[in-house]
Order: structure tokens, then sequence, then C-alpha cells
């Protein structure tokens, strides 16, 4: 194994061997997305971690990462570009301080969160706009305190958008931190999509994601608007009027709802779109994702690699006691997941909802 020294040599490593199609890494992950605990200090309507992680697996809500994990990952960040911190609620763990500190130590890497916003005080703004953070992911899910209120209970929606002000205001960049406000899609609120990126634009956010809520989940299939056909039309309406608006305002977007819409009702999709013939997207080349060789996503008990990933290759159980971080990084799902990346066998790695994955089968990939 190389002994590598500096986040320079990781990541031009970690290049090279990507471009000759390594599957054994000798480089080190490049970016890291740790999923601090399942706890929260919100209850939104249509999420699994707070009430029902509760109810259900009480013992699974208390966990959080181990203090060895997160002692490895910070030592670890000195030869990464980015850790992103998650949850549950990553601010409410005393553990996001002290990434945040470990991290901030080596000035190469950066820290970055997705957050619900509530926890935001004056010292984590000051955090933000420093140059060891990266990228603010907020959750809003809507353009009206209503809405806001009914969806992200406990939440308030005034401090999302004074503490998104303040942001902007202390760090004088309209560049830096980046700042990204997230909207999951339901029956309640599709209806303020476009308000949602007006009021982000107005508060020179960088870009906003649209994502249709998880619609697997039988308790929530009444939220969902693809049920109703005419609303997954209306929902495609939206989704167009939406990237017009992002592309004169210069706000970038990911629209996540199209896709989604064209798995439910593929004639409503380009009519190139064909989700079951297999031989008919060879011809669309190959997909330029590098998540496998590049990211380490880590909870207590499991690591994976990419967030769209099928179920195989997800939740590959780590234990902490036994194995480090960095032995994780080239088990074998992880090497036969990047083999079958590279022969171009998608269709058994990628998720149905990775964005990337249906691009390429749009063939615009
Ligand atoms: C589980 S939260 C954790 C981070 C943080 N608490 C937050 O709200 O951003 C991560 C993301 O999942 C989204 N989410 C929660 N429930 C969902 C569902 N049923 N379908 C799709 N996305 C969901 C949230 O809106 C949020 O953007
Ligand atoms: S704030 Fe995030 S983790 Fe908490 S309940 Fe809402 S979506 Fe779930």
């Amino acid at each position: 194994m190389k002994k590598i020294r500096s986040q320079q040599e990781n990541i031009e490593l970690n290049r090279a061997e990507q471009k000759i199609g390594k599957t054994v890494l000798e480089s080190l992950p490049v970016n890291y997305a740790v999923i601090l605990g399942k706890k929260c200090d919100l209850n939104c309507i249509m999420c699994g971690q707070h009430k029902i992680q509760r109810r259900i697996f009480s013992r699974n809500w208390e966990q959080k990462v181990p203090n060895e994990i997160v002692n490895e990952i910070i030592d670890l960040s000195k030869y990464a570009k980015d850790v992103l911190i998650s949850g549950g609620e990553p601010l409410i763990y005393p553990q996001a301080l002290q990434i945040y500190q470990g991290v901030s130590k080596d000035h190469h890497c950066t820290l970055s969160i997705m957050t619900n916003g509530n926890s935001l005080d004056e010292n984590w703004i000051k955090r933000i706009c420093s140059k060891h953070f990266g990228h603010l992911i907020i959750s809003v899910d809507a353009a009206t305190e209503r809405t806001y209120s009914y969806i992200r209970r406990n939440g308030i929606f005034s401090k999302v958008l004074e503490s998104t002000k303040k942001i902007r205001k202390i760090s004088k960049s309209n560049s830096h931190p980046q700042i990204s406000w997230w909207f999951v899609v339901m029956k309640h609120n599709y209806n303020e999509i476009i308000p949602f990126i007006e009021l982000a634009i107005k508060h020179k956010v960088n870009s906003v994601a649209l994502s249709l809520i998880n619609y697997q989940r039988p308790r929530f299939y009444l939220e969902n608007p693809l049920y109703d056909r005419s609303k997954a039309r209306e929902l495609l309406a939206i989704a167009k009027k939406a990237d017009k608006l992002a592309l004169r305002e210069g706000i970038g977007l990911l629209d996540r709802i199209s896709p989604s819409v064209f798995i439910k009702y593929p004639d409503l999709g380009p009519k190139e779109l064909n989700l079951t013939d297999k031989k008919s997207i060879s011809k669309f080349g190959k997909i330029h994702c590098d998540f496998f060789w590049t990211t380490l996503k880590v909870e207590r008990g499991s690591v994976w690699a990419c967030p769209w990933v099928k179920k195989k290759y997800r939740n590959i159980p780590f234990e902490h006691k036994k194995q480090n971080l960095q032995s994780m990084w080239n088990t074998e799902l992880l090497q036969e997941a990047r083999k079958k990346m590279l022969m171009g066998e998608y269709d058994s790695v990628c998720g149905s909802y990775c964005p990337i994955y249906l691009k390429w089968k749009m063939g615009h990939g």
C-alpha cells in the first residue's frame, strides 16, 4: 500500500487510478458523506428519521456514529477535499463541531452540511462563512410560512431565511459558501415550486434541488402527486417553467422530478426513452460518474459510495471495533461495483432514481 503524504498527492493518484480503471485503489476517498445519527429537532411529515424511527427502532434512533469513526474521518480529511455531514439533524450533534474543528486544522479540506437550518446560530454562521467551509444545503420544501410549518413541523421558516441572508452579508460573497435550498415535492407544496425558486433567487442562493417524495413507502402515498396522472403532467409543466426561470436568473437547478414522472409514466417522457430495452441504450456511450472512485458514505454500522446505488451495494456492513474505514474503501462489493461501472453494466449498479443514470438512459449522458 502506497503511503500518501498530502491532499494533492491523493487527488492526483485518485485521478490517475480512475483514468486507468483501477478497481482496487491505493488512493483514499476524496469525499466523505457522514450520517452522524438519526435524531432530529424537527418532525417533518414525510420523514422516517424522526417519529417512526423513535417508536419502532428506539435503540437504533439513539445511536450515533462512534467516536473512533469521527476520529478516523478527521484524520483522513487531511487527504480529502470535502466532508459532508448529515443526519437526522447534524447540527444537534456535538460531533458536528468536532469534525469542523478537526477538518479546519487542515486548510485544504472543507466541511459541508445538509441541515434543516433551524440550529444555525451565530457561531455556526461564522464557521460557515470561513474558508474551511464548502457547501451549505438547507432543506426548505416551501415558499410560505404556512406550508413550511405544515411540512417541517417544529421548524421556523423565518429563521432559515434570516440565516441565509446573514451568511451572504457576513461572507460578502455570492459564491462562498455555496448555498443550496432543497425542496421535496409533495401534494401539499408542488404549487409553491416556482415561488420557492424566486425566493431562493432573492436570497442569493446558488442552486435549488427538486426531488419527489419517496413514494415507495405506503404511508406517503397520499402526499405523492404522481398517483394522479393529470398532476404528473402538471409537474412536468412546472419543471419546464422552473428550468426556464433558473436559466434566465442564473441559479443552478437539479430537477429530479421529471425523471420520477418518466419512470411512473414512460409515455410522458421523450420518445427515445425506453426504460426496459437494454440494447437500445448502448449507443449512448459511457456514464460519467465518479462516486465509486471518490466518495465514501459512512454511517453507524455501514458504508457505501453512491447515494442512488442499487440495494446490493449500499449499507455494506462495517464493524468499527474490528475494521477501520480505510479497509472498507476496497471491500469486495465496492470493487465489484467499480468493475461493473467500467464495463458499462449500469443497469445492475445504478438505482433507477439516479439523475445521472436517467439522463444517460434518455440519451443525454
Ligand atoms: C433526512 S434529511 C437529513 C438532513 C436534515 N435534517 C434536513 O432536513 O435536511 C435529508 C433530506 O431528505 C429529505 N427527505 C426526508 N424525507 C423524505 C422523503 N420521504 N422523500 C424524499 N426526501 C425526503 C429531506 O427533506 C432532506 O432534504
Ligand atoms: S429535519 Fe430532516 S431529518 Fe428532521 S424530520 Fe425533517 S427531513 Fe427528517
